[in-house]
């Protein structure tokens, strides 16, 4: 069935929100579960689609999973676990990126696995090449079939020494959840070393891994023979942070992000700071809001950890489309992350994008066609238009776009927000928005 939210703009967004653990660490977490004899605990779970259907595809795999009706915090028992149907775990998969991640679990725990071809946001190619070289690496038997991947370790799985040609999230998961039971060492250069990373290697140590990362993002594993459960609580969602701090600044508003980590979001903070944004910081939160006066355009480049992260800057740049002059941003994770801008410039952004790198480095996406450099002139008066939603992190700025412009917008495909944005209506509501969400019959 298809929903239709009707906003009214206009509307600046007072009050407070609480953010829960990160969309980007608790489905990997859960993952992480196979790997252990003994049932595991993790705390701090938000309700977003994406643990939905990482539940969905533990418990086809013979997970016993629980969830605290009160807190929420799931337990996960791996002890009966057991191969699924291809079809089945193709029915769970849903739009999510999570089963290539399940690879090195299953083959620890059964020696083989299905995983269906991914989903994930439409913001590139986002090919899977780097997490199936390093599997073959350990020693995986990889083949593509129709719908998927069929993978094995008749032999076992060794360690290896690796280098990623990309600091990759998944990839590096991908080397963390298959070396941590792997015979041996693993050596990993060029890992990424996000946040989420981090608090997974604290998951994995608490199950009795012994994982090491040094200052030149090498990682190194030593496998060991067996892990038992985890009780963690995920760190929270900096993502989620950083997209109200940008709808308060969009709105006028004046937001308390409960939950918000500073030391997560150093770069965030910073760049906030620099356009006129303004925020305090205690040890439960951060309040965001719009001190008054105009706001400053600025120069801006999205990369790897510790550098201004790739989620954070759809929503910044409905920001930029009301600060007073130029500004650039220079998007160099992914080679597609600028179609939400589509939409703003309807509703009267003027946004201009490039294929040129316009940023300090040249990035691996230079005259290859991507338009991956926008140039945005502000400020500019948005007006209320329709809206189809795109994708995760350019929905959120779609909706915070039509509630900073003038009259109506009617925005559809919002329940791609669910994926990652826990209750986001709710707290909508809870800061002033006046929703009408109408869904259709079809
Ligand atoms: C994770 O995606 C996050 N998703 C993304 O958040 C985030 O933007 C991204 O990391 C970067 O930080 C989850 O954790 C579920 P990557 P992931 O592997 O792991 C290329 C959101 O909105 N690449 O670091 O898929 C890839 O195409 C989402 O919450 C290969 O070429 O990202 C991209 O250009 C969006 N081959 C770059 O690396 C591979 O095998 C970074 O991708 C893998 C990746």
């Amino acid at each position: 069935m298809d929903s239709v939210m009707t906003i009214r703009g206009g509307v600046p967004l007072n009050g407070k929100v609480a953010v829960r653990g990160a969309k980007n660490l608790v489905p990997k977490a859960m993952v992480a579960a196979l790997l252990g004899n003994t049932p595991s605990i993790l705390r701090n779970v938000p309700e977003i689609k994406d643990v939905d259907v990482v539940t969905s595809l533990l418990t086809i795999h013979g997970v016993e999973v629980t969830k605290d009706p009160v807190t929420g915090d799931l337990t996960m028992d791996p002890q009966n676990a057991k191969t699924a149907p291809s079809r089945e775990i193709d029915a769970h998969a849903g739009d999510s990126r999570i089963p290539i991640l399940f690879c090195g679990p299953l083959m620890h725990s059964l020696g083989e696995a299905f995983i269906p071809d991914l989903g994930g946001c439409k913001i590139g190619d986002r090919p899977i090449d780097y997490h199936l070289q390093v599997l073959r690496n350990f020693g995986a038997v990889v083949e593509k079939r129709p719908g998927g991947i069929s993978i094995s370790a008749p032999k076992g799985l060794h360690g290896a020494k690796l280098e990623l040609p990309y600091p990759s999230v998944g990839a590096t998961e991908q080397v963390l959840l298959t070396a941590c039971r792997a015979q041996g060492i693993t050596e990993l250069a060029g890992a990424a070393v996000e946040p989420e990373i981090m608090d997974l290697i604290a998951v994995l140590q608490k199950m009795g891994a012994i994982i090491s990362v040094q200052t030149d993002r090498v990682i190194r594993i030593e496998g060991v023979e067996e892990l038992s459960g985890y009780n963690h609580r995920a760190l929270p969602d900096r993502n989620e942070s950083a997209s109200w701090a940008s709808a308060a600044l969009v709105t006028h508003g004046d937001i308390y992000v409960e939950g918000a980590d500073q030391q997560d979001l150093t770069a965030f903070l910073n760049t906030y700071r620099k356009i006129g944004g303004a925020f305090d910081v205690n040890d439960e939160g951060i309040r965001f809001y719009h001190p008054g006066g105009d706001l400053k355009p600025l120069v801006l480049e999205t990369g790897v950890h510790p550098g201004f992260m790739t989620d954070w800057q759809q929503p910044l740049v409905v920001a930029l489309t009301q600060a007073n002059g130029v500004s650039i941003v220079h998007e160099t994770v992914y080679e597609n992350r600028f179609g939400f801008t589509e939409a703003l410039i309807r509703m009267g952004a003027n946004i201009q994008l490039h294929r040129e790198c316009l940023g300090s480095v040249p990035c691996r996406f230079g005259q290859r066609n991507f338009q991956h450099s926008a140039v945005i002139s502000g400020p500019v008066q948005l007006k209320g238009t329709d809206i189809d939603i795109p994708d995760l992190r350019g929905g959120f700025s779609h909706l915070i776009a039509a509630l900073a412009a003038d009259g109506v917008s009617h925005v559809t495909g919002i329940e791609l927000i669910n994926r990652g944005y826990e209750r986001f209506q709710e707290k909508l509501e809870g800061l002033g928005v006046d929703i009408d969400l109408r869904t259709s019959g079809v």
